[in-house]
C-alpha cells in the first residue's frame, strides 16, 4: 500500500540538500566548497580545510589563527576518560574503542548540547574536531601498554597526533616534516565525501535531535566496515597476502569470479566511475613518504602499482569501471610511518570527524526533518494468533 520509491542502498535517491561538497564520478571530480580536492591537499593544511568545511569560506589569516587557538582549547580530554579505556580489553580493535569512547564524551561534555543553539553546535563542534586526536591516539597507546601521551598545542594538527602516537615519557618524538605534511594530506583527503554511509548515518541520528558525540559515534560504527573506512585496513591484508607480483593474476583471476567473494580491496567506488581524485594525490604522497624513509624499493608498493596497472587494462574492470580509490595507497604510507593496520580506520575516522559535524550543523541549520525511509514489506498477511506455550 502506498506510493513508494524502491530504492536499496540510495543509489539514485537524493537524502537531502547541501552545500558543502560536490562530486562527478563519470568525470573523477571532487569539490569542498568549490575547490578542488588535489589543490586543497597540496596547498593548504587540514585546520584551513576544516574552517572551509565548517564556514564555507576559506579564512582570513585572523580567522584562521583565531580558530585554530579555539582547537588548540580543546584538545584535551577529561582525566576521568583515562579510566574508561581501562574497561575495555587491551586486545580490542582500537575501532571498538574510539567508537565507545566517543559514544562516552555525550556524558562528560553536556553543558552545550541544545542543538537548535547555533553556538551550542559549534562548541560541540570545536571539542569533536579537538578531542579526536587525542582520543585516536589514546586507543593506540592503550593497545600497546603505554602511558598515554598529552596533547602539545605548538605542533600542528598532525604533528600533534603523530606526538601522541608516538612520544613515550622517556623519549621526545621529533616530528619529521616530510611525514608530518603526509599525515595533514591524508587527513584532507579523508575529510568529506557528501552522503556517503557514515556520513548519512550522522544525519539519520541526528535528525531525532540526538547527541552530537553520539550522532558521531554512529558515523564511527557506520565507516568500520571494509566496504566503507574498514577497506584501508582490508586493502593493506590483502597487499601482503599478494606478497609478490607473480601471485597478482591469481589474486586478479579470484575478484573476477563470481562464485568467490573476493574483490580487490581499495579498489571500485559507488560513485566514482572513473579514477578517484584523492586516490592520485595519495599515490604521489606514498612515493614521498618511501623515499624520504630510503624504502624506495618497497615491496608492497610494486605490488600495489602492479596490481594497478593490470586492473587497469583488464576488460572486467574496465566495463565495470573500477578504479583504484582512496583506500588503495594510504596503507602502504601509514604502515611506512610505522602505523599498525588496525589504527588506519581510526585516522580515517579522525580526519571525517569534521565532514559529519559540517554535515550535522548544515542539517540543523537548514531545519530537520526526521529522517524516516519506508519500506517493502514482504512478510505474511494478516493472520490469527495461537500461542503453542503450554498454559
Ligand atoms: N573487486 C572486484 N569486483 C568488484 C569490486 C572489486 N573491488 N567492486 C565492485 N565489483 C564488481 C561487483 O562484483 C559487481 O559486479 P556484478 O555487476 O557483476 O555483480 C559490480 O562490480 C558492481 O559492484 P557493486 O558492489 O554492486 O557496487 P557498489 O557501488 O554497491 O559498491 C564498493 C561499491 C566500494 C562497496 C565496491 O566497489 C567494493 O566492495 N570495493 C572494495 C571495498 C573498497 O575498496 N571500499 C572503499 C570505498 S572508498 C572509501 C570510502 O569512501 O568508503
Amino acid at each position: 500500500k502506498g506510493l513508494f520509491t524502491f530504492d536499496p542502498g540510495f543509489t539514485s535517491t537524493a537524502s537531502c540538500e547541501s552545500k558543502i561538497t560536490y562530486i562527478d564520478g563519470d568525470e573523477g571530480i571532487l569539490l569542498h566548497r568549490g575547490f578542488p580536492i588535489d589543490q586543497l591537499a597540496k596547498e593548504s593544511n587540514f585546520l584551513e580545510v576544516s574552517y572551509l568545511l565548517l564556514y564555507g569560506e576559506v579564512p582570513t589569516q585572523k580567522q584562521y589563527d583565531d580558530f585554530r587557538k579555539i582547537v588548540e582549547r580543546h584538545t584535551m580530554v577529561h582525566e576521568q576518560i583515562t579510566r574508561l579505556f581501562h574497561g575495555f580489553r587491551r586486545d580490542s580493535h582500537p575501532m571498538a574503542v574510539l567508537c565507545g569512547v566517543t559514544g562516552a564524551l555525550a556524558a562528560f561534555y553536556h553543558d552545550s548540547i541544545d542543538v537548535e543553539n547555533e553556538r551550542h553546535r559549534e562548541i560541540a563542534a570545536y571539542r569533536l574536531l579537538s578531542k579526536m586526536p587525542t582520543v585516536a591516539a589514546m586507543c593506540y597507546k592503550y593497545s600497546i601498554g603505554q602511558p598515554f601521551v598529552y596533547p602539545r598545542n605548538e605542533l600542528s594538527y598532525a604533528g600533534n597526533f603523530l606526538h601522541m602516537m608516538f612520544a613515550t615519557p622517556c623519549e621526545e618524538y621529533i616530528v619529521n616534516p616530510v611525514l608530518e605534511r603526509a599525515m595533514d594530506r591524508i587527513l584532507i583527503l579523508h575529510a568529506d565525501h557528501e552522503q556517503n554511509a557514515s556520513t548519512s548515518t550522522v544525519r539519520t541520528a541526528g535528525s531525532s535531535g540526538a547527541n552530537p558525540f553520539a550522532c558521531i559515534a554512529a558515523g564511527i560504527a557506520s565507516l568500520w566496515g571494509p566496504a566503507h573506512g574498514g577497506a584501508n585496513e582490508a586493502a593493506l591484508k590483502m597487499l601482503e597476502e599478494i606478497s609478490s607480483v607473480e601471485h597478482i593474476p591469481g589474486f586478479i583471476k579470484r575478484a573476477k569470479d563470481k562464485n568467490d567473494s573476493f574483490r580487490l580491496m581499495g579498489f571500485g567506488h559507488r560513485v566514482y566511475k572513473n579514477y578517484d581524485p584523492r586516490a592520485t594525490v595519495m599515490r604521489d604522497t606514498c612515493h614521498e613518504v618511501l623515499k624520504e624513509l630510503d624504502l624506495k624499493d618497497n615491496n608492497l608498493l610494486e605490488v600495489a602499482m602492479e596490481l594497478e596497472h593490470i586492473a587497469l587494462n583488464d576488460p572486467y574492470f574496465i566495463e565495470k569501471k573500477l578504479y583504484p580509490n582512496v583506500d588503495f595507497y594510504s596503507g602502504i604510507i601509514l604502515k611506512a610511518m610505522g602505523i599498525p593496520s588496525s589504527m588506519f580506520t581510526v585516522i580515517f575516522a579522525m580526519a571525517r570527524t569534521v565532514g559529519w559535524i559540517a554535515h550535522w550543523n548544515e542539517m540543523h541549520q537548514d531545519g530537520i526533518k526526521i529522517a524516516r525511509p519506508r519500506q517493502l514489506y514482504t512478510g505474511y498477511d494478516k493472520r490469527d494468533f495461537h500461542s503453542q506455550l503450554k498454559k
